[in-house]
Parts: C-alpha cells; sequence; structure tokens
C-alpha cells in the first residue's frame, strides 16, 4: 500500500513559531516533527510515500528528508498545497499518486507510540471502502468524534462542543481509490475547508467504513499543549526503551 502523509497548512495556531519556519519541522523532543509520522508508515511496511506540504519553507523538507532513504523509505515525492484548503483539498492532490490503489493517510502533527501494522494489514483484507483508527481523550471537543452503535460508527461530527463519545478520530485513515471522487463532491465548511470528516461520512452512508481503537498513545502535535505533550510522551517512550533495552 502507498503512503501519504499531509503536511500542509499553515500552522496559525502555532503563531509565532510558525511565522518563519513550516509547523511540521519543529522538534518534538529529538526530531522534527514530519520524522514521526513517516517512520509511523516506514514501520508498519508502507515506504512509498507522498508528502504534501505547503505555507512557509517548503524547500526545508527535500533539505532535511532528500529522497527518504536515511528513514528507511523507498521513494518519497513530494508535491505543494497552495494556500489552507482542508485536509481534504490536501489529499485530492494524492490522486495520480496513488494511481487507482489503497492509500494510508497520516497528518504531519500526529505522533502515536506503537504499530499501525495489524490495522494496515487488516485493511488491505478488507479491499475496499474506508478505515479510521480512533482514541478515547480527555478534550474529545477538539477533534472528529465519532457516534458508537454498538460494532458501528454512525457518524463523525467536528468539533463539536457536545461529543457524542469520549473517542477522538485520530489522523491515521485508510482509503480505496473511490476516495478522490468523494472528495470532488464536497463543499467548504464554516471555517472554508473541504473537511476529512465529511470524506469519512460518506464512507458511513455508504455502509463502507470500518473502525479499531488506536494502540498505545497518541497525540497531535498542533497547540502549544498538544506540541509541549507529544516532547514529554516521546521523551518518557525513548527514556522507558533504553531502560528495557540496559536490562536484557
Ligand atoms: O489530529 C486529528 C484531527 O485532525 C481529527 O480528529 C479531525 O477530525 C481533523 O479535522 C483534524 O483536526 P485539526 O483541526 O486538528 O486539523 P489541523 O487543521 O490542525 O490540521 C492537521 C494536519 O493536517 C496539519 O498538521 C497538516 C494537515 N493539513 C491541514 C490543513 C488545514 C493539510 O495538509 N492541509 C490543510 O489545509
Amino acid at each position: 500500500m502507498r503512503g501519504v502523509v499531509l503536511a500542509g497548512g499553515l500552522g496559525t495556531r502555532l503563531h509565532p513559531l510558525t511565522k518563519v519556519t513550516n509547523k511540521h519541522l519543529l522538534p518534538v523532543y529529538d526530531r522534527p516533527m514530519i520524522y514521526y509520522p513517516l517512520e509511523t508508515l516506514v514501520e508498519a511496511g508502507v515506504d512509498d510515500v507522498l508528502l504534501v506540504t505547503g505555507g512557509n519553507k517548503a524547500g526545508d523538507f527535500l533539505q532535511l528528508l532528500g529522497n527518504g532513504k536515511e528513514l528507511g523509505l523507498k521513494r518519497l515525492s513530494y508535491t505543494y498545497q497552495q494556500g489552507e484548503g482542508g485536509i481534504a483539498d490536501a489529499l485530492a492532490l494524492a490522486e495520480d499518486f496513488a494511481d487507482g490503489s489503497p492509500i494510508a493517510v497520516i497528518l504531519g502533527d500526529n505522533v502515536i507510540e506503537k504499530s499501525i501494522a495489524g490495522p494496515v494489514a487488516r485493511f488491505r483484507e478488507q479491499g475496499r471502502g474506508a478505515k479510521i483508527l480512533i482514541k478515547e481523550v480527555h478534550d474529545p471537543q477538539r477533534f472528529g468524534v465519532p457516534t458508537l452503535d454498538g460494532s458501528r460508527v454512525t457518524r463523525i461530527d467536528e468539533k463539536p462542543a457536545r461529543p457524542a463519545s469520549p473517542y477522538a478520530v485520530t489522523g491515521i485513515y485508510m482509503y480505496d481509490a473511490t476516495v478522490f471522487d468523494i472528495i470532488r463532491t464536497l463543499t467548504p465548511s464554516r471555517r472554508g475547508e473541504l473537511e476529512i470528516t465529511d470524506v469519512n461520512n460518506a464512507y458511513i452512508a455508504r455502509n463502507e467504513l470500518t473502525w479499531e481503537v488506536l494502540d498505545g498513545w497518541w497525540t497531535d502535535a498542533g497547540t502549544f499543549e498538544s506540541l509541549h505533550a507529544a516532547s514529554n510522551l516521546v521523551a518518557a517512550m525513548r527514556a522507558a526503551r533504553k531502560a528495557a533495552a540496559n536490562q536484557r
């Protein structure tokens, strides 16, 4: 399966940190933010990746990542999103790259602890439709929030004032190639963006969306609080892994 990392947008929530650089180049503990979603894909065996970037300092990604070999990628392609038209707008740029194949998509500011190899393998078996990964959080109103009815997700609300569940839809999505047809039907939301939540709701309407709870911790890094939390989580994870290695 091919992979797409979405690192467009202007990162305005992190001003002034993002006034002269790109949000996804900011440090999360000991690495630039963009390393984490790329490593998540590589670890799951997804090593042919398109990076969609935008905004400030897009050229710095090339200098940082080159052809991606150092991170274990077989091929790293790049494209540029003009403006801040939303996550689905950024994803639309991946249509030629996907070339009719299913894709694993991850947002450039999502940092996770564990592997997504299991969900990726199960989506391969699923063969069509979409899969989302959800995670229980203390502040669901900041995210896309699923309504769960038994084993089904019946709808997703983007940043609801009164969340229907304690879960966030994480920024890790798997789609078949019809995702690009769905994006063509979207209209901008109240915040002026093509919303990934509308894409996922379209799959729900077709009864083609599956979901799993993500294993391990998950955070975005798009606000001062979550950027700080992400660094602390990674620092603790590195320390725990070092301690475990020393015990062996
Ligand atoms: O992190 C998970 C959440 O991400 C989901 O729960 C929400 O449903 C989803 O809408 C999204 O919410 P945010 O409001 O946090 O997204 P944000 O605008 O911060 O963008 C997250 C990443 O998406 C960003 O780091 C890069 C990419 N992006 C975003 C926009 C607006 C783009 O590539 N292009 C864009 O135009």
